[in-house]
């Protein structure tokens, strides 16, 4: 089967990521969310994205122009996965709106894979909310996108052998490495390890452990991870990990989070979480 138009449904931080990389691989880009603000600040994140790189020497402007014609931003999810031959879902990780979303994207699109870019949901649950569970399978990126080499392709309960090889060559042709999930655990590999350590790392600050720069600054400069959980769960997002800790049975639970994201302080994606964003990266003390 091959792949030309792929529609990305969902343009928050991941989404916006997964497009730029497919377009970038040469792939004919749909972009959909409900509302023109969120596919603008799509739009602007890929150009500045783009515009670095040209910068950098590491694509020319003939090819940022390439790239940026390959790609197409709508609110009309019709359009956007009609003849789409790959459909990749990054919608806010709630399980039944992802369901909805499926389930609409199935009235308009008869023949695509689907794929989901979720967390940690169950993909044999979500591959039911579709006509095609056979063609169902997780597809999970990794923030930022356009860097972290690493993509987990889970193969659900139903997923047919065919879809797994057809979801492991397009990671391959977006230049990324593939990691087959061959069991649909919640948290799939990665975030099976990563969810719990950030979420019990915040409970630490919660409980008085540490400060957040004190366990940042412990497993940035002595353990030597490329950010500490503190400035990590900020980086990822915490509606993410706030929506780990009511869905999946392996995260504990956390007040502080909680209200964190009810505050809708939910990280750099909004200027502010446990750190403050606005002038970029956190200064963490040494
Ligand atoms: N978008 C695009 N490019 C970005 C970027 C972004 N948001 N952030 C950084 N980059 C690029 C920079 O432009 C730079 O590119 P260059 O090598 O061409 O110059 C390169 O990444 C390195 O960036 P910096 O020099 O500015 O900074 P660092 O060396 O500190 O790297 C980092 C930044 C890559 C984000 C690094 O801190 C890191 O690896 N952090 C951990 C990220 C991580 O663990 N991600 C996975 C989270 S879990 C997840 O996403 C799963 C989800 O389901 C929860």
């Amino acid at each position: 089967m091959e792949i030309k138009k792929v529609a990305v449904v969902g343009a928050g931080t991941m989404g916006s990521g997964i497009a730029q990389v497919c377009a970038m691989a040469g792939y004919e880009v749909w972009v959909r969310d409900i509302s023109e603000e969120i596919l603008n600040k799509a739009k602007e994140t890929i150009e500045k994205n783009l515009r670095k790189a040209v910068n950098k020497g590491k694509i020319s402007v003939t090819k940022l122009k390439e790239i940026e014609a390959k790609l197409h931003f709508t609110t009309d999810l019709k359009e956007a996965v009609e003849d789409a031959d790959l459909v990749i879902e990054a919608v806010p990780e709630v399980m039944d709106l992802k369901k909805q979303v499926f389930k609409e994207i199935c009235e308009y699109n008869k023949k695509a894979i689907l794929a989901t870019n979720t967390s940690g949901l169950s993909i044999t649950e979500l591959s039911k909310a579709t006509d095609r569970p056979d063609k169902f399978v997780g597809m999970h990126f990794f923030n930022p996108v356009p860097v972290m080499a690493l993509v987990e392709v889970i193969k659900g309960e139903y997923t047919s052998e065919e879809t797994v090889k057809i979801a492991v060559e397009f990671v391959k042709s977006l230049g990324k490495t593939p990691v087959v999930v061959k069991k649909d655990v919640t948290g799939f590999i990665v975030n099976r390890c990563l969810v719990p350590y950030l979420v019990l790392a915040i409970q630490d600050v919660e409980n008085g452990v540490a400060t957040k720069e004190e366990i940042d600054a412990t497993m940035l400069y002595n353990y030597k991870f490329p950010m500490g959980p503190i400035e990590l769960s900020d980086f990822v997002g915490l509606d993410i990990l706030y929506y780990s800790t009511q869905q999946w049975d392996i995260v504990p639970k956390s007040k502080l989070l909680e209200e964190k994201f009810k505050a809708k302080e939910l990280g750099m994606k909004t200027g502010k979480g446990f750190y403050d964003w606005r002038q970029g990266r956190p200064k963490i003390p040494k």
